[in-house]
């Protein structure tokens, strides 16, 4: 006899749109009233008949509520005919881990119950998101169908079982209905292990001249970090920091940027005796910030790096890559490699959504984003560890067979040879958090409004404009057409700004303004990026009328 199913009747919450990486709201609204189980009933009935007798995989950031959420969803899936879940040990799976269990284990999907890089506990965020069979977050066509089905939810289907243990890891079986706890480790770590090669990798980090510092932040790649560098890399225990992963995650914002991981810039902005190099990773472990001694690696130019260097250092991408692709606000030092490479390159809206048809269809090896997502076609989502194992892959190759006591190739010479070879896009983003909603529209109307009447030619203090569009992407596996995806003023001599409103808020809106300019003269490739970008950023403020408009005179976060 299948588990029995208990129905409850409810009744629907407006507002459960998914956006860019699933719902993300309040954890108080979460916790009251159904509100996550109106969605999670929401995905397996538009799933319909599609998810019986399936497997998918559950687990999360570690957050507050993450644990009482994870028996919610496994009761719903008992009773919504799912047979089998598979379940990060203490409900932890890191989202490229997911995305890996899916592919290793041909599973149907997984939910992971994470608000991403945004701060966790009862007064802060929570999130939930949904990934398809290939690893991949939902498609549109997937969560514009969850939304229909939570605007007239009346009935939740519980199947009727108790709570599962699940800080063991084994087997619970059901009538009908299987609980698996794996390590938050499986497949994932393997599959890193196939693509670097580990070996160098471990002599290299043994070295008693080279030091990392990796900072998990209190958030999920603490449940990795200490089993990826130190037991099986070697490295000293005091290579990685902060890996308790905490509800709240330490009280901190667990987004690897120079605002917010101040503890880590601190350590590598310390003086001679820094250590060599820094990452660091967010709350759900797909984002990375790479630094070096004294030294930035922006996100836009890391994908370009790890792209010129990968064949070389990285043996899944021996036989060469396939293409690369970058999202649009992105600054554009991935174009130079891939122009100079000879390799296919796409140009893809702001979410790492987009990669995925590229990557199924064989177009594209290694993608990034200017958000600190950096990633390959060895999961269907960004990887904040793959990109500090690349990393340091390309570190540890350019420094293979170096005696003790001869200097290092760094992560700052590395950078610079880039450069010198192929340019810099300098890059910068201004964020302007926390802005009223109808302030935010109305300074992009406005902008919308300019775009409407520019045309080739037009002046813009010294600049001169290309074109000014809103950026439209057609895809080209699929033909599906994503429009209004950036407010962008291309100059002739390849410079940009770019506005957009951040889609992955709890509340109000976020003002994303990036700005770009390319450079090639040597004597200014080692410039500060605010210093060379200043009179684009000040075009880009009064074209906008940014503060006119929301009464901010200066951003909250820069990168
Ligand atoms: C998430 C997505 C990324 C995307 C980013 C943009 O992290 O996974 O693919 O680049 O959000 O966030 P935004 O706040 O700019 O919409
Ligand atoms: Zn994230």
């Amino acid at each position: 006899m299948p588990v029995s199913v208990l129905s409850r009747s409810t009744s629907p919450h407006a507002g459960q749109k998914t956006g860019t990486s699933g719902l993300r709201k309040k954890t108080s609204v979460f916790t009251s009233d159904n509100y996550l189980a109106n969605w999670v009933q929401a995905l397996f009935s538009s799933l319909g008949s599609e998810i019986d007798g399936q497997t998918i995989c559950l687990g999360g950031d570690g957050r507050y509520f993450n644990r009482e959420a994870a028996q919610i969803i496994l009761k719903l899936a008992a009773g919504n005919g799912i047979s089998r879940v598979i379940v990060g040990k203490s409900a932890i799976l890191a989202t490229p881990a997911a995305s890996a269990l899916i592919r290793a284990r041909s599973l149907f999907g997984g939910l992971i119950m994470s608000a991403s890089h945004n701060p966790g506990g009862p007064s802060e965020d929570w999130g939930i998101k949904f990934n398809y069979k290939s690893g991949e977050p939902a498609p549109e066509r997937i969560t514009n169908e969850i939304f229909k089905f939570t605007e007239t939810i009346s009935e939740l289907k519980f199947g009727d079982i108790p709570d599962v243990d699940l800080a063991v890891v084994g087997t619970t079986e059901f009538d009908g209905f299987t609980v698996e706890v794996v390590e938050c480790t499986a497949e994932y770590v393997p599959l890193l292990q196939q693509v670097f090669d580990f070996d160098m990798l471990k002599a290299f980090l043994s070295r008693p001249d080279f030091r990392m510092k990796f900072d998990a932040m209190h958030a999920v790649t603490g449940a990795y970090a200490p089993k990826i560098f130190c037991e099986l890399l070697g490295a000293p225990e005091s290579s990685v920091v902060n890996c308790g992963v905490l509800e709240d995650f330490g009280g901190g914002h667990p987004d690897p940027n120079l605002t917010y991981a101040k503890e880590l810039v601190d350590i590598l902005y310390s003086g001679a005796d820094a250590p060599d190099f820094g990452a660091a990773s967010d709350g759900d472990g797909d984002r990375n910030m790479i630094l070096g001694k004294g030294f930035f690696v922006s996100p836009s130019d890391s994908v370009a790096m790890i792209a010129a260097n990968a064949q070389e250092c990285i043996p899944y991408f021996k036989d060469g890559l396939k293409g690369v692709a970058r999202s649009m606000p992105t600054g554009g030092a991935l174009d130079k490699v891939a122009a100079k490479m000879n390799l296919p390159f796409y140009e893809v809206p702001t979410g790492w959504k987009f990669f995925g048809n590229l990557m199924d269809d064989g177009r594209c090896s290694i993608c990034g984003e200017e958000s600190f997502g950096t990633s390959s076609d060895h999961v269907r989502e960004k990887d904040g560890l793959w990109a500090v194992l690349s990393w340091l892959s390309i570190l540890a190759k350019r420094n293979e067979g170096k005696a003790a006591g001869e200097k290092l190739v760094t992560v700052e010479d590395i950078a610079k040879e880039h450069w010198a070879k192929f340019g810099r896009n300098f890059f910068s983003r201004y964020d302007y958090e926390g802005v009223e909603s109808e302030k935010a529209n109305a300074m992009m109307d406005h902008v919308r409004s300019v775009i409407a009447s520019a045309k080739k030619g037009d002046k813009f203090g010294e600049f001169e404009l290309d074109f000014a569009d809103d950026f439209e992407y057609t895809d080209p596996v699929d033909g599906s057409v994503a429009s209004k995806q950036g407010l962008r003023f291309v100059f002739t001599d390849s410079s940009r700004f770019i506005f957009r409103l951040s889609g992955t808020g709890s509340s109000g809106a976020t003002i994303r303004m990036y700005i770009e300019q390319y450079e090639t003269d040597p004597s200014k490739l080692e410039m500060d990026a605010q210093v060379a970008l200043k009179s684009l950023i000040d075009v880009a403020l009064e074209t906008s009328k940014l503060e006119e408009f929301t009464g901010r005179d200066k951003p909250t976060v820069i990168t």
